[in-house]
């Protein structure tokens, strides 16, 4: 069968590489996919880019080609509503509709619906006054947290350690309109303490299956400390999402926002990351829904996964999620990224990536590269994003998995490339 996949990310190139292996699958078209699925030899494993951008473009293709399933990596497309537009035609595609999708388009949708449906998250009031909003903050003090509502690209989250900067969040998003039309309302939530993991999840409306768990490392530099970006480097599993937390987060979050989708006509399908933050004390709460897989916690995630991930999909297309169950590597694979110059802010790029080893997957099946913001032109491999590419080790120890990785990274070289060296810290406390 042929598969149409969404997108352009380390995340999509994890993808792509894991679907091009399972035995049902003929080719593998990433639209519009990136360097590392473009190389010449992708074609004889089965991968292709397409430059197709387009929803109706999109689903052309997957009619004339006969695309048996589309699966969409990014936001953007399912906010746009991608997956009625397939529906509609009669399709087969995985992910939510753009209904379904506002879990993660619109926080106040999100907070609104875990308020109703008893999910835990932190406390919050939604504003599009800034003068009610300055008060709200001065009323319950810092810190404190300001979320415009809509997708933001990663700058839609302010943590404010004080007040000033809570004010200053709100007049950027409320008053000066810096975020446009998603920062028209803001959510204003209380700060919660602990430590972060990804839970993510297939969903088929009715029955859910649950990925390798996850951590993420949001901040650019070491320590975490500088901005926040898409994600500096993950690691599976998360070693805080203990098997009494993981049980606990399908009964409390998981299964809950499945039934309360459905109990409120917007069935849920697709993938559902529900971003975590953990107490010491064992409580869990919800600090974002996701309606995709994260990036980069998708490529240690696939780096594990041994089972057949298309039959996966197509089984949760098909309704039936509870006849699956996945098989993974036991080791611990952890992701570095290796970001341009000037990443978060304006990227550098146009330049020759050297070093690159020529295949994904090591011959001692250790290390991993995944491509991310790269291109190929005229047979070389050149930066053309922020994430450039994240670079994996897998052993039987974290401490392994980052000599792994880091050893790698050693090789490989471009102008101006930056990453942080500590990634993993929190999993070796
Ligand atoms: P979000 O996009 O909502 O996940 O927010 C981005 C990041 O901001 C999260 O990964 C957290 O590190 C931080 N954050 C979001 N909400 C809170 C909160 N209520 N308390 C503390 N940190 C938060
Ligand atoms: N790495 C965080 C995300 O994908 O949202």
């Amino acid at each position: 069968m042929k598969i149409l996949l969404i997108g352009s990310g380390g995340r999509e190139h994890a993808l792509a590489w894991k679907m091009a292996q399972s035995p049902s699958v003929q080719k593998v078209y990433v639209a519009p996919g990136n360097g590392g699925t473009a190389l010449a030899k992708n074609k004889i494993d089965g991968i292709e880019n397409i430059a197709l951008r387009d929803l109706q473009d999109l689903a052309d293709f997957a009619k004339r080609e006969k695309i048996h399933l589309t699966v969409v990596g990014p936001e953007a497309p399912l906010a746009q509503g991608i997956v009625d537009v397939f529906r509609n035609q009669g399709l087969r595609i995985f992910g939510p509709s753009q209904l379904a999708a506002q879990l993660e388009s619109s926080k106040d949708f999100a907070k609104s619906f875990m308020k109703r449906h008893q999910i835990p998250t932190a406390e919050y009031r939604t504003f599009s006054n800034a003068l009610e909003a300055h008060e709200y903050i001065e009323l319950k003090g810092a810190p404190i947290v300001i979320k415009a509502d809509g997708l933001a690209a990663g700058k839609g989250v302010v943590v404010a350690m004080n007040l000033t900067e809570a004010h200053a969040a709100v007049e950027m998003m409320l008053s000066d309109n810096q975020l446009g039309d998603a920062g028209a309302r803001v959510v204003i939530e209380e700060f919660l303490e602990g430590e972060e993991a990804s839970f993510i999840v297939l969903v088929d409306g009715k029955h859910v299956l649950a990925l390798a768990t996850s951590q993420d490392h949001k901040r650019l530099l070491d320590g975490d400390l500088g901005p926040n970006t898409g994600g500096m480097g993950a690691y599976s599993p998360a070693p805080v999402v203990s098997p009494e937390i993981h049980a606990k987060v399908l009964r409390e979050i998981i299964m809950p926002t499945v039934q309360g989708m459905a109990t409120d006509g917007i069935p849920y399908t697709g993938f559902l990351y529900a971003g975590l933050m953990i107490h010491p004390s064992g409580q869990v709460k919800t600090l974002e829904f996701n309606c995709r897989m994260g990036d980069p916690e998708t490529q240690p995630i696939m780096a594990r996964l041994k089972s057949d991930l298309v039959f996966a999909l197509n089984q949760a297309v098909d309704g039936k999620l509870n006849e699956v169950e996945l098989e993974w590597d036991r080791r611990i694979a952890l992701g570095v990224v290796i970001a341009s110059a000037n990443y978060p802010n304006t990227p550098k790029l146009g330049d020759i990536i050297h070093g690159l080893p020529s295949s994904v997957v090591s011959d001692d099946g250790e290390q991993m590269v995944f491509h991310a913001g790269t291109q190929l032109i005229d047979g070389k491999i050149v930066t053309s994003g922020g994430r450039v590419l994240c670079v994996i080790g897998l052993s039987g120890t974290l401490r392994g998995a980052q000599q792994k990785a880091y050893d790698l990274i050693q090789q490989i070289q471009f102008n101006g490339m930056q990453y942080r060296n500590d990634i993993g810290h929190r999993a070796l406390k």
